[in-house]
């Protein structure tokens, strides 16, 4: 469809796992400020267990295979997530992981974007660069621009977890454009 109108429905995948996240926050700012025709669903990657070659043998986990179906039937994924010692934290890679491995993998093909928060002055840059370099192989698409890394996270949302830096408040809104420009193109519409 030419005009934009086929929805596209993004999967949203946060890498903290802490009820007061900032990078959750930053997932559910995302969430109001999705441009038309675009919806953004997420997934709670807690219950996703440490990998094990043995159990994957054995079958998916539960919340593996559920992992696995949401991100095939996903248009896109949107990954926020903290920087832990310079790269991104053992549970998203455990995620990824578990996802990518056989029968199939279905990060295939996916156009993705990136963004992080955190309590450092570097924002997550290093840990979204790892990120992008952990996809390579699975063949995820990754959007270039706009980069957010939001720094000093402590200082940007307010008690009800909005997003007081308005820089940055329109950063997000233009990476979900972008986002949805690119899994249109990459789609053909
Ligand atoms: C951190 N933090 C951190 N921050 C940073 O900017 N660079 C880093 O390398 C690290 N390393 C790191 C390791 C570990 C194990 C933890 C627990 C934390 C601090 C981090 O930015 C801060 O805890 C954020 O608040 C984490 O994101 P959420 O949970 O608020 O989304």
């Amino acid at each position: 469809m030419a005009d934009g109108s086929k929805p596209v429905k993004v999967l949203g995948i946060c890498g903290s796992l802490r009820r007061g996240s900032y990078n959750r926050m930053l997932l559910r700012v995302a969430q109001e400020v999705l441009p038309p025709a675009m919806t953004l669903e997420t997934f709670d990657i807690a219950p996703i267990p440490l990998y094990n070659e043995d159990v994957r043998q054995a079958g998916f986990p539960k919340p593996v295979e559920e992992f696995r179906s949401k991100i095939a039937a996903a248009d896109a994924l949107l990954f926020v997530t903290p920087e832990y010692n310079y790269s991104i934290p053992g549970v998203l890679k455990n995620a990824i992981d578990w996802a990518s491995r056989p029968p199939g993998q279905p990060f295939e093909g996916k156009p993705a974007a990136v963004m992080g928060a955190s309590m450092g002055t570097g924002g997550t840059v290093r840990s979204q660069y790892h990120l992008r370099q952990s996809l390579v192989y699975l063949d995820v698409h990754f959007l270039n621009r706009p980069e957010i890394f939001v720094a000093q996270a402590h200082t940007k949302f307010d008690e009800h977890g909005k997003l007081k830096d308005e820089t940055a408040l329109g950063l997000v809104k233009d990476l979900m454009a972008a986002l949805a420009a690119w899994a249109r193109r990459l789609r053909g519409d």
